[in-house]
């Protein structure tokens, strides 16, 4: 059975994951809105992985034989004003999540619950990942500009972005 403070941690964490797939969703429609079908793709192809990243921890805790505790999801931010300022606000949301992970990493450690410190390490790998790649998006509209015909052609390359399942087995 695994430890109640930990167990409560990681249902935090699912809230938080199918949070972030709330903000992701909200900023693909707003995406959709401005005519960016390809940013648009991009946070939704993001939003389908952050589920999927609150089904692991569901799964897991399930495995553990521990109780799963589905929290109420807040509504997500709708202030986006443009592809700059919303790639901003996801790398600031990520920093969160990051952080949050953190919490659960020194919480089992300190737990001594070595299970649920190794099954935290992809999700620290995969923070590592979505900050690098957020932060790539920011660099290339700060440094090729927002004009029109640039973003269209970045719209075209995030566009292209792939949803590759992570299917979580003990
Ligand atoms: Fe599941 Fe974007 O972190």
């Amino acid at each position: 059975m695994i430890n109640k403070k930990v167990e409560d941690i990681l249902n935090a964490q699912i809230n938080k994951e199918f949070y972030s797939a709330y903000l992701y969703l909200a900023m693909s429609a707003y995406f959709d809105e401005i005519g960016l079908k390809g940013f648009s793709h991009w946070t939704k192809v993001q939003a389908k992985e952050e589920v999927e990243h609150g089904m692991m921890l569901f799964d897991y805790i399930i495995e553990r034989d521990g109780n799963v505790d589905l929290r109420q999801i807040e509504s997500p931010a709708k202030n986006f004003t443009d592809p700059i300022q919303t790639f901003e606000l996801i790398l600031t949301h990520e920093k969160t999540v990051t952080d949050s992970i953190r919490g659960v990493a020194e919480l089992s450690e300190g737990e001594c619950d070595i299970a649920t410190r190794h099954f935290i390490n992809w999700y620290v790998s995969e923070q590592v990942e979505e900050e690098a790649n957020v932060s790539d998006v920011i660099k290339n509209l700060k440094m090729f500009g927002t004009e029109n015909s640039i973003l269209y052609h970045i719209d075209k390359e995030l566009g292209k972005r792939e949803y590759k399942p992570h299917i979580y087995k003990a």
